[in-house]
């Protein structure tokens, strides 16, 4: 056997890898990786894929993330806000279409403030279905009003572990506050998801292994790992990377293998650079898909990077196509809220 088997083999069964072997993986084309992650995806998840519905409520943010489209100094963005009652009438939408979930994603933006959330989040609860939150970072005990209004789980990527990196890419913001945000969240009982962008400017294969154990050390719930995509006017513009695809559905096959029940989605990102970027990642390890369910004059204006896909397309049709390509893989549409570990 070679020693990237004999690495495969070791983490198959003890869901456990140095960081060093998980350079040699992160160094390998991928392929035997992504076999392996599928096989640990079919015999601790299964076939079934949970759909996840995005709303993504306000594209205002004070934030200056050097890589995102809707930092605060992009005036080239025309930007939105929807009202509390039109947030709650997306969601009734996307129950009444079958989605179990419910994530409402958004810019920093101060406007929703903890009396709106909280409005917001009990009235969807209403309509059973379990809700993620990904709206930045706050304090424990607006994460604490959250949960007591009903929110389930919570999404925060810590986009990168190397501090250097971290300083460069968030202009104002600090590594160590975004971590905190990350235990404080576990702490008040709520689901974790967090992930890294892949690709970013200057960022290390190595930064890239400490990302993946920095993971297996929270023990988190979800991991979404998006390939970088630069969007034209932010200072990281530029030539997309086509090899962003390889490297991100590598971190991803590599998060499976070690973390082997949790939820991990088939990110818009990677469809985005690769036409059949959401099929690969669901056969390379993933088991979520969070279709947009919005219309199209806010999709369009939800631009992080460039050239999204769906934009044109009606929630419903978006529904079907993504049900028509899990089907197409012998896999299936789950009934369930999708919590880790059945919750
Ligand atoms: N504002 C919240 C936050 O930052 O956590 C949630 C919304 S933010 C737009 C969601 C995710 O978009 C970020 O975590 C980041 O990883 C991703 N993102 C932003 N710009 C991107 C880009 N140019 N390419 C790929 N992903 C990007
Ligand atoms: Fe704002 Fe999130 Fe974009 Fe950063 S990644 S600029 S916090 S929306
Ligand atoms: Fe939107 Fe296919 S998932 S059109």
């Amino acid at each position: 056997m070679t020693s990237l088997n004999n690495i495969l083999e070791k983490a198959y069964k003890e869901h456990s890898l140095s960081k060093d072997e998980i350079l040699s993986l992160l160094n390998s084309d991928g392929e035997e990786l992504y076999k392996y992650a599928d096989r640990v995806r079919e015999e601790n998840v299964g076939d079934g894929v949970h759909l996840r519905g995005l709303i993504e409520f306000s594209n205002i943010c004070k934030c200056s993330c050097k890589y995102c489209g809707l930092r605060s100094p992009n005036t080239k963005i025309e930007r939105y806000r929807l009202e509390p009652d039109e947030i709650i009438k997306y969601a009734k939408q996307g129950t009444e279409l079958g989605y179990k979930t419910i994530v409402l994603q958004s810019g920093e933006d101060s406007f929703y403030d903890t009396e709106k959330l909280c409005y917001i989040i009990s009235e969807i609860k209403k309509f059973d279905t379990a809700i993620t939150l990904s709206i930045g970072e706050k304090t424990l005990e607006e994460y604490k009003a959250y949960k007591d209004a009903g929110a389930d789980r919570y999404l925060l990527r810590i986009e990168t572990t190397d501090e250097e990196l971290y300083k460069t890419m968030h202009p104002k913001m600090s590594l160590e506050n975004r971590k905190q945000c990350l235990y404080n969240i576990k702490k008040l009982g709520y689901e974790v998801g967090t992930g890294c962008l892949v690709g970013l400017p200057n960022q290390t294969v190595e930064s890239l292994a400490d990302d993946i154990l920095f993971f297996k050390e929270l023990d988190a719930d979800m991991i979404g790992i998006g390939p970088f995509i630069p969007h034209p006017d932010t200072p990281l513009k530029g030539e997309l990377n086509p090899k962003n695809f390889d490297m991100a559905l590598k971190v991803m096959a590599i998060v499976r293998m070690l973390l082997p029940d949790i939820n991990i989605p088939a990110t818009t990102a990677m469809e985005t650079i690769n036409p059949m970027g959401r099929i690969i990642a669901l056969k390379s390890g993933a088991n979520v898909v969070m279709p947009n369910i919005l219309d199209t004059e806010y999709k369009v204006k939800y631009e992080i990077y460039p050239n999204k896909i769906c934009l044109n397309e009606h929630s419903g049709k978006c529904r079907n196509c993504i049900e028509g390509k899990i089907k197409s893989i012998g896999r299936f549409v789950s009934e369930t809220k999708g919590f880790h570990r059945g919750k």
